[in-house]
Parts: C-alpha cells; sequence; structure tokens
C-alpha cells in the first residue's frame, strides 16, 4: 500500500516538513510505501479553464502536475498539508490541487484523504475545511485525528513544540492505515458499492 503526501510549503525544513516526518514515521512502521512531493518554490500556475483535460486527461501545462496525477493513481491514500498563509491554504498548492483534481480522469474513489494546515495562529480550520473538499467532493473518505488537524509554530522547528499535533498526527496517520486496509478488503469482499450515471445541473433555466 501506498500513501502520496503533498507538502505545500515552499520552506523546504519548515514546520510542513517536520509534520511529514512524524507521519512517515508511523506508516514505515507499518511498511506503508511513502512517496513524497514537496512544492517548494515551484512555479505552479492555476488552471486557466481551457478544458483541454477534457479531451487529453491531463493538464495541458507540462509542470509537475501530470506527473503527481500518476502518483495519485497508484496510491491508496493522498495527504495534503499546507501552510496557512492569510488564513487560507498556500496559493501554489490550490493551483496544483485544482489543477490535478480537475484534469485527471481516474477514479479516485474510496483513496483515503487526510490534510493538515500548519500556523503561527489562526487561520487552521478555514485551511482544513478547504483542502478536505478536494476530497468529498472525490468519494474520498477522509481519515480524522482527535482534533481538526493542526499544527503551530513559526520559525521552522517551531512545531516540533507542539507535542498535541504531532500526536494527532500520529493519530491519523494510524487511522488512514486501518481504513486504507479495511478498504481494501471491504472491496474484495464486496465489490465497490453501485454508482450512477452524473446528473450534471446548473441553477441557470
Ligand atoms: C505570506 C504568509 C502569510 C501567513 N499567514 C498566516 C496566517 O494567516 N495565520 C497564521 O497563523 N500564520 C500565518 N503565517 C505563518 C505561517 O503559517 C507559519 O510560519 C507556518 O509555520 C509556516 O509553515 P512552514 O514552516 O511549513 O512553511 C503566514 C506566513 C506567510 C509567509
Amino acid at each position: 500500500m501506498k500513501v502520496l503526501i503533498i507538502n505545500g510549503s515552499p520552506r523546504i525544513k519548515g514546520n510542513s516538513s517536520t509534520l511529514v516526518k512524524e507521519l512517515e514515521a508511523v506508516f514505515l512502521k507499518e511498511n506503508i510505501e511513502v512517496d513524497n512531493y514537496q512544492i517548494a518554490s515551484k512555479a505552479i500556475r492555476g488552471c486557466m479553464a481551457c478544458n483541454y483535460c477534457y479531451e487529453h486527461h491531463e493538464c495541458v501545462f507540462k509542470d509537475d502536475v501530470n506527473d503527481l496525477a500518476k502518483r495519485f493513481q497508484e496510491s491508496d491514500g493522498l495527504i495534503v498539508i499546507s501552510p496557512v498563509y492569510y488564513g487560507s491554504a498556500n496559493g501554489s498548492l490550490i493551483s496544483l490541487l485544482d489543477r490535478l483534481f480537475y484534469s485527471s480522469s481516474f477514479s479516485k474513489k474510496f483513496k483515503v484523504g487526510a490534510a493538515f494546515a500548519i500556523a503561527r495562529r489562526a487561520g487552521t480550520t478555514a485551511t482544513f475545511d478547504e483542502l478536505n473538499k478536494y476530497f468529498t467532493i472525490s468519494q474520498m473518505p477522509i481519515a480524522s485525528g482527535r482534533y481538526w488537524n493542526n499544527g503551530f509554530g513559526r520559525s521552522e522547528g517551531q512545531i516540533n513544540q507542539d507535542e498535541e499535533g504531532l500526536q494527532n498526527a500520529r493519530i491519523v496517520a494510524r487511522n488512514m492505515i486501518f481504513l486504507m486496509k479495511a478498504i481494501k478488503d471491504a472491496k474484495e469482499k464486496y465489490g465497490l458499492p453501485e454508482t450512477e450515471e452524473i446528473k450534471f445541473t446548473h441553477f441557470i433555466k
């Protein structure tokens, strides 16, 4: 089993990276493969709604997004971590996630998701909600923890003092492993639930 971790921080040794290490240790102990990706200082532009992907099932821009889509397809779970910027997720990360989820056509159904927001002081719950929306529009169950997944710290490494945040991350990782295994077994035993042709409505009559 494999988990893809997308770290939306530009800081290589930032607090989000410390959280990644905390999660990774749990996964590796349980023999779950971890595929790490960090945005760092890469220029990831936003979606321009060209709908090239409708026909080609990939994004028109040839940056990391199409490669990440393949890595996501191969994974049983996806973790997204963002530093909080002005009460919201990092802008480059949102650009990446919009294009990743919009342009890829493989089923994300029953891949397990988990999101974390890292801040100095405020904006973590809004960011947590923002990130979870990518999962809940994709029929992805969410691995939850003992709190709304956050971590606190300003300068690099300060999150190490947030014992509760790091403990919660370990709990989420263990819950995620349980869910991924349970879903794998359930798929074999029961198959996937019945689905329906999409009714794509809007509100202009
Ligand atoms: C542009 C910018 C905006 C920020 N906005 C907030 C904010 O709204 N709330 C907050 O608590 N911290 C804010 N911060 C602080 C970061 O969230 C905090 O330093 C966090 O630890 C960064 O995570 P990282 O080390 O993984 O990059 C901001 C930092 C930057 C650079």
